[in-house]
């Protein structure tokens, strides 16, 4: 079959429908789902654990995003051919290397290349070794504190600090003063706030201007960038409030960012090499959280997967081939330059949870998702069905609503239309995601 398949010109393994598993349960994973499925074969999707979302686009299974065993398991009975592994737990956890090992082909790097992001401390020798731009730096722990106290002193406390290890975003404290730095530096090794992830810490010094995010689709040594986009961490406008796991973003944000190309220059391609001679070549999607200072572009911080919630923008700018892409380059056969072309404009907001994000409540019926228009998108994250089979409320960030545009005002203004038509008891949002500086039109 496939000899002849071939001979008349077409993929043999197009020929099947395919079967796609996503790992993950939020709302990058129901973005990833989709993306996936509307790919011109229409494959099966199966999502582990998935959510009440990606429930609608194939099956989703119940098991842990960090069991391995279990999940290769799984991708082996579904006779998937291709695993994409959404969050850094995952990753961290080694299963990518476990689906490598069953002979499966996976869209994510192994636990050593992701030490990029689980290893805050190796992301700055690794950009070190790279040339890459970032902010000055020390690293330490209890027995080398001297060190870190003589930075700070430096610095005159003007800098961040950050646990070394995975502290679901709230390992990073910016400070202002030596009294901020000190307090910082005693929660992470005295009080061990973050536990083992703070038992190093990396010192930084303090930088400022936008941020925004650049995703590079990596095979190991080629890659493929998409939008770049802009996400917002903190609870409430204008950035008051806690850090949250992000409350909305939009894309394409190249307003101040330089020429994309320049970017890959200066970061991609080294960070990619430097990494493949390590002995750690990197294949999923490299995520460089990047600020934009009077001094030029520097890199805050790598991860090793997509963004939550800049993939619900990004990828629907994207197009149908995105599935393509990921193949290609969970196979190491990347090919062609430069970034795909990006389609006007996108714009997710988040509708979150009461309580959200000290102490988010669950189990409030949601309603109105009928309602909204076709060209609008609606990613789910805390969602799932209760034993009568109404959708509720499961988590902090419920909901991502995504309107899409000619320019980021069109997509935004479709995307705040619509969330007015969803409705669940204590449901709120920021007001202010995607109102660009003055000035600013895409
Ligand atoms: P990270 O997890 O390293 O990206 O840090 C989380 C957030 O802390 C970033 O998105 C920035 O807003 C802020 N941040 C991190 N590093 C710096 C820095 N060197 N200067 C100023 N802000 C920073
Ligand atoms: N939106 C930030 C992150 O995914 O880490």
């Amino acid at each position: 079959m496939g000899p002849l398949l071939a001979a008349l010109g077409l993929d043999p393994r197009q020929s099947l429908p395919m079967r796609i598993l996503v790992v993950g349960s939020g709302g990058r994973e129901h973005a990833l789902a989709w993306a996936c499925a509307r790919h011109g074969s229409a494959p099966e999707i199966v999502c582990a654990p998935g959510n009440a979302g990606t429930a609608e686009l194939g099956a989703n299974v119940a098991v842990p995003v960090t069991d391995g065993p279990a999940l290769t398991r799984l991708a082996r009975e579904r006779e998937v051919d291709l695993v994409v592994i959404g969050p850094d737990a995952a990753l961290a956890a080694g299963v990518a290397d476990a689906c490598h090992a069953a002979g499966l082909t996976v869209f994510g790097p192994s636990a050593a290349a992701a030490k990029i992001e689980w290893s805050k401390t190796h992301a700055k020798q690794i950009m070190d070794r790279a040339g890459v731009p970032t902010a000055r730096w020390c690293s330490g722990n209890r027995e080398s504190r001297s060190d870190l106290f003589d930075f700070i002193l430096e610095l005159d406390g003007r800098c961040v600090v950050k646990a070394d290890g995975l502290a679901a975003g709230k390992g990073v404290a910016v400070c202002d003063s030596r009294e901020d730095a000190f307090a910082a530096l005693a929660a992470c090794l005295n009080e061990r706030r973050f536990g083992d992830a703070g038992d190093a810490v990396v010192v930084e010094e303090r930088l400022r201007g936008p941020e925004i995010s650049i995703f590079a689709v990596c095979d190991g040594s080629r890659y493929r960038l998409l939008a770049p986009a802009r996400d917002y961490k903190r609870a409430h406008d204008s950035d008051h409030g806690p850090n949250t796991g992000g409350m909305g973003a939009y894309a394409p944000a190249d307003d101040g960012c330089p020429p994309l190309v320049e970017i890959a220059e200066q970061v991609v391609e080294p960070t990619l090499a430097a990494l493949a001679d390590a002995g750690t070549p990197f294949v999923g999607c490299l995520y460089v959280g990047l600020m934009l200072t009077a001094d030029g572009i520097r890199v805050l911080e790598f991860n090793a997967r997509f963004g939550d919630p800049e993939t619900q923008v990004v990828v629907p700018l994207a197009g149908p081939g995105f599935l393509d892409l990921l193949l290609a380059a969970a196979r190491g056969e990347l090919t062609g330059a430069g970034p795909p072309p990006v389609a006007g404009a996108a714009v997710v907001v988040v509708a979150a949870a009461q309580g959200y994000p000290a102490a988010p409540r669950t189990d409030d019926h949601i309603t109105g998702l009928g309602d909204i228009d076709d060209d609008v998108l609606c990613f789910h994250a805390g969602t799932a069905r209760d034993q009568r089979g109404r959708l509720v409320t499961a988590g902090g960030r419920v909901l991502g609503i995504v309107g899409q545009g000619a320019d980021v005002a069109t997509a935004r203004h479709r995307a705040y239309q619509n969330l007015e038509r969803v409705h669940f008891a204590g449901m709120w949002s920021r007001s202010d995601i995607a109102i660009l500086p003055a000035g600013v039109r895409r």
